[in-house]
């Protein structure tokens, strides 16, 4: 029997705090929703094995803080990253204006980390991604579509699109992590994105 080849992929979830994050890690591996609020500090991961095509994939999901006096701290964990998922909440305005602050940041903290250990280390730089920040693959995902019905949201799906089309065709997808609405679709579709990068 011919063995599957297997990939670990690693992905950092980044957005403002409260928007959903690490409810919807809880939803993909677990299926578990708490109500309740608790900030995440530091970064903590969980991983999920997915099959595509004739590939074993491993995905070790990175959830890292919101709030701000905690996000330095994940920063440490951007290393190596295959993939960013960028997530807001439709319902929170704000929580959507400052995507452009996560993803610069992202790019930025991961090309200063380059930066870093090829003055230190040139050979490990090579294991350090992105190669290229230029062709870094994003998702975006719009969380908490379930709140009132769809009535309390801001955002809309078209200005969520059109963002991600100003930022070089990002997919987008709209989640529910309280009603387990598009968790997997989104997940894999990140999985297939870094695959198809590598
Ligand atoms: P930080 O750890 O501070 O960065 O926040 P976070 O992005 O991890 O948010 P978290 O997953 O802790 O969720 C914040 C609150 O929103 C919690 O009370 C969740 O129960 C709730 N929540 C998360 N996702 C959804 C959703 O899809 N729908 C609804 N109705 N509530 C949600
Ligand atoms: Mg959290």
């Amino acid at each position: 029997m011919a063995t599957r080849k297997r990939t670990l992929l690693k992905i950092i979830v980044l957005g403002d705090s409260g928007v959903g994050k690490t409810s919807l890690m809880n939803q993909y591996p677990c299926k578990k929703f708490f109500q309740q609020y608790k900030a995440t500090i530091g970064a903590d991961f969980v991983t999920k094995e997915v099959l595509i095509g004739d590939r074993i994939v491993t995905l070790q999901i990175w959830d890292t803080a919101g709030q701000e006096r905690f996000q330095s701290l994940g920063v440490a964990f951007y290393r190596g990253a295959d993939c960013c998922i960028l997530v807001y909440d439709v319902n929170v305005l704000r929580s959507f204006d400052t995507l452009d602050n996560w993803h610069d940041d992202f790019l930025r903290q991961v090309c200063n980390l380059v930066l870093i250990l090829l003055f230190a280390c040139p050979l490990i730089v090579f294991q350090a991604s992105p190669s290229n920040p230029g062709i870094f693959p994003f998702i975006l995902l719009g969380n908490k579509i379930d709140v009132d019905g769809g009535n309390s949201r801001v955002v809309s799906e078209k200005k969520a699109k059109e963002w991600c089309a100003s930022r070089g065709n990002i997919p987008y997808f709209e989640t529910s992590a309280k009603e387990d609405y598009n968790v997997d679709a989104a997940f894999l579709s990140v999985a297939q994105l870094a695959l198809e990068k590598d």
